[in-house]
């Protein structure tokens, strides 16, 4: 891939577009009452009702709100809350494609993007519309289907998310850096597994943390690291079949996602400890050691979390920490094959 740093600097803002449309799903979840609102602003309709009573009427003339019960009363300040961000999601999410697809014909046609660079384009291309059409789905399918398939639409959503900035960032690097260095030695075989494996561990954990956002099962114990009083609570396996618990179970959601951090913990540490034992390219070794240390930021912000109760501005922190760490441990890895 040759050196460019226009399309370096596109995919890049590709990539921010992402953590903001995340960063505001994230506060959208957490307007109170929100399950209640979310059908009434299918991605459909293109801009959500804005009044008081405008937005009495779409609910009571909704069938999925009428479906799901009585929405609990809300007050104007919330309603307000809900709809600017709504708005500001619709036009972040609509900025978004035209911030990819405008520039991507912009950049084939005066050659910067070479023909064969176009399936991985057309991926990125891909995960744009499949995000946009996911959030569709999500809203569309509301509050009226069992509650085991709303988290998960949620997280197939968020996972949408990932992928994309995933593959943006990974491109964007790879533009920024061009061409591997030729007196640059190899990086090891399990340098390279170790830098892969943290990345996937890392999504997983991330993917596991949506499951408690839409869960809200953050909430269900508010001390660390005893849960209920017990390091093991009862009730982790409450539910039947089995398999729904680690998906659908808010109490071992939350016993899983709490202690699987200290697995991403022990893998960050392994990645430090393989780019300290050779000559690794420049970068690799600093972005390692940096995730490493933002795993344990992000461990103590989970369990203040835990501690506080959740307070909407720390889970954006959050969340925002992780979107970082996965920046940070894409690079280390696309350092430690393409250097
Ligand atoms: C490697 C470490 C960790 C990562 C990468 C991580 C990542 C995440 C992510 C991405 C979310 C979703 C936030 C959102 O969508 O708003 C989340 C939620 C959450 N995480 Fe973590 N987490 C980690 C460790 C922990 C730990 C150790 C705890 C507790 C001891 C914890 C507690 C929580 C809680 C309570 C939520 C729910 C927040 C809400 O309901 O809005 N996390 N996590």
């Amino acid at each position: 891939m040759n050196r460019n740093s226009a399309v370096a600097l596109w995919l890049f803002v590709v990539g921010m577009l992402v953590v903001v449309m995340a960063a505001l799903g994230s506060w959208i979840r957490q307007v109170p009452a929100e399950p209640f609102l979310r059908p009434v602003c299918t991605a459909v309709r293109i801009w959500p009702p804005w009044s008081r009573d405008a937005w009495q009427h779409a609910l009571e003339s909704d069938p999925q709100s009428h479906a799901a019960g009585d929405a609990p009363a809300l007050s104007p300040s919330d309603l307000r809350r809900y709809c600017a961000l709504w708005r500001a999601r619709k036009m972040v999410g609509a900025g978004l494609c035209l911030v990819y697809f405008g520039p991507l014909l912009l950049f084939y046609r005066n050659g910067a993007i070479l023909r064969h660079r176009l399936p991985a384009f057309s991926a990125a291309g891909f995960l744009v519309l499949l995000h946009s059409g996911s959030l569709w789905f999500k809203a569309n399918t509301g509050v009226t289907t069992p509650i085991h398939a709303a988290q998960l639409r949620s997280a197939f959503h968020f996972v949408s998310a990932l992928g994309l900035l995933a593959v943006s960032l990974w491109m964007a690097y790879g533009y920024f850096y061009g061409q591997p260095d030729p007196i640059q030695p190899r990086t090891s075989a399990s340098l390279r597994r170790a830098s892969v494996l943290f990345v996937i561990l890392h999504a997983l954990q991330m993917t596991s943390g949506n499951l408690m956002a839409s869960l809200r099962a953050g909430s269900v114990a508010d001390s660390f690291p005893f849960m209920l009083g017990r390091l093991i609570p009862p009730g982790i396996w409450s539910y039947y079949p089995s398999v729904w618990n680690p998906l659908a179970n808010p109490l071992m959601v939350h016993f899983q996602h709490r202690w699987s951090g200290f697995v991403v913990l022990l893998a960050a540490w392994v990645q430090v400890r393989r780019s300290r034992m050779e000559l690794v390219p420049g970068c690799l070794g600093a972005t390692a050691t940096a995730s490493a240390y933002l795993i344990l930021a992000q461990i103590a912000l989970g369990i203040a979390l835990v501690t506080l109760d959740v307070p909407a501005w720390l889970s954006s922190v959050h969340l925002l920490t992780a979107m970082i760490i996965l920046a940070t441990g894409l690079l280390s890895c696309h350092r430690a094959f393409r250097a």
